[in-house]
């Protein structure tokens, strides 16, 4: 049974060696004012600090399925590009389950992650990302520390030697931070580059000069910052036909052939969990012939081979994820996160092209991120106002990336169709007031 916490009747914790009944844990009220809260500190004596959380949520009985609070007493709507929202029922299951995981008497992020109950985590994290993309048997999953930049030095250094040419075509500033990186390990070149266009463009595939010697054909399939999304991919026309992307952005936003890449790699801290977590999708044939001088942490094959597991992994983060992948497949699998994400877009989209002007998406339709939303206002001396009163309304990091400016809505898997709802009212009646 789920307790509402609500209550007035406030928990004062004053001896914190006591050790509460299961009761009284799930009493425990989020929002408490914990005073005078005594702690055995190591290098002196004992001290008194004064804690006070505010964040309020219902507990949850661990039999009970969590059910999502309202958010509008204390959840925000969070639109930052990452770490980013993450569903309401992962959070509370997480919560539900993070003080004793299923019964083991100890929380995930204390667990052995050689022990059965770990194994058990993030194996299953595994098989359902692999059934949420169908993830042909000839592909490893890896879960991987450093975030997607360390990958842009992993990938040169396991798939080429230092000789071998790489194509990239840039469409925002991941690619081309991407393409930086990738030159200490191989020869890559940039055959498209959307710079001179403020990223604003996807190239025409027929275009494009690749170089038939090319190691892979390296794309990011959503630019973050400038909110420029691949809608369909290029084949690649290297011999060993290898394209490989960076997907932190839309990474399970949609259905994606994993069959068409060499590799796929992405941040989790946008779509998929908390960050601390990337995700390589590696065709097992690619592995096995990394440069010499790889450090064993980039190296896929010792990852591979020790099934994530060469030292020690970021485990709750891995536990995180799985949750996640839990929740797409309740929701439908892809297919439907993809209709909801697609719905969502479209709404604010629209807003924006209807709003005569006074808002300004700069990016080409057809290839407009569903995941990132950037625009700006035509008085852009009002952009900061615009930012300031979206936060007064419990909408929040809508301020455009530090490189571009103006203004950005990152609507990942997470952000209900609510969240959308309001800031289109809210955009609608901004313009009311200053159009
Ligand atoms: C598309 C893309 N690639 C790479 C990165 C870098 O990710 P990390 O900070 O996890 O290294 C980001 C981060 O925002 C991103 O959006």
């Amino acid at each position: 049974m789920a307790m509402s916490t609500t209550s007035p009747n406030s928990l004062v914790l004053k001896n914190p060696n006591r050790i509460l009944t299961k009761t009284q844990i799930n009493s425990f009220p989020i929002n408490a004012q914990i005073n005078s809260f005594p702690i055995n500190h190591s290098l002196g004596p004992k001290k008194s600090i004064s804690i006070t959380c505010s964040a309020s949520a219902q507990v949850q009985d661990r039999a009970a399925a969590p059910t999502a609070v309202d958010g509008g007493q204390d959840r925000v709507f969070n639109f930052a590009a990452g770490p980013a929202i993450l569903p309401e029922n992962v959070l509370l299951k997480a919560q539900s389950e993070l003080y004793n995981w299923r019964g083991t008497g100890m929380s995930v992020m204390e667990m052995s992650h050689r022990g059965k109950d770990f194994l058990s985590i993030i194996q299953k994290a595994e098989s359902d990302l692999r059934a949420l993309l169908n993830i042909p048997s000839d592909y490893d999953v890896l879960f991987l520390q450093g975030g997607a930049t360390t990958q842009f030095a992993a990938i040169p250094l396991n798939l080429c030697t230092p000789n071998d040419a790489v194509d990239f075509v840039v469409t925002g500033s991941w690619g081309d931070k991407a393409f930086k990186e990738s030159v200490k390990y191989c020869k890559p070149n940039v055959i498209w580059s959307g710079k001179p266009e403020k990223y604003t463009k996807i190239p025409s595939f027929d275009d494009l000069e690749q170089n038939p010697d090319a190691k892979y054909l390296h794309i990011c399939a959503n630019e973050t910052i400038h909110g420029v999304e691949f809608k369909d991919y290029p084949i690649p026309r290297n011999r060993a036909g290898l394209l490989v992307a960076d997907m932190s952005s839309n990474f399970c936003s949609k259905p994606v052939d994993v069959s068409k890449f060499g590799l796929i790699y992405a941040g989790a801290q946008k779509n998929v969990g908390p960050s601390g977590v990337t995700i390589v999708i590696v065709r097992k044939d690619l592995i096995g012939n990394a440069q010499e001088i790889t450090p064993v942490m980039l190296d896929y094959k010792i990852h591979a081979d020790n099934n994530s597991l060469y030292n020690t992994p970021p485990c709750f983060g891995i536990y995180m994820c799985g949750l996640v992948f839990e929740d797409l497949l309740a929701q439908g699998g892809l297919v439907e996160v993809e209709k909801k994400n697609s719905k969502k877009g479209k709404m604010l989209y629209d807003a924006i092209d209807e709003s005569k002007g006074f808002y300004r998406c700069p990016v080409e339709k057809s290839v407009r991120s569903l995941m990132n939303v950037p625009f700006t206002l035509e008085k852009s001396e009002l952009e900061g106002e615009f930012i300031k009163e979206a936060a007064k309304e419990k909408m929040l990091q809508l301020k455009g990336h530090r490189s571009v400016g103006g203004v950005r809505a990152s609507i990942y898997n997470a952000m209900p169709l609510a969240g959308v709802e309001k800031l289109v009212a809210f955009m609608k009646d901004f313009q009311a007031r200053h159009g």
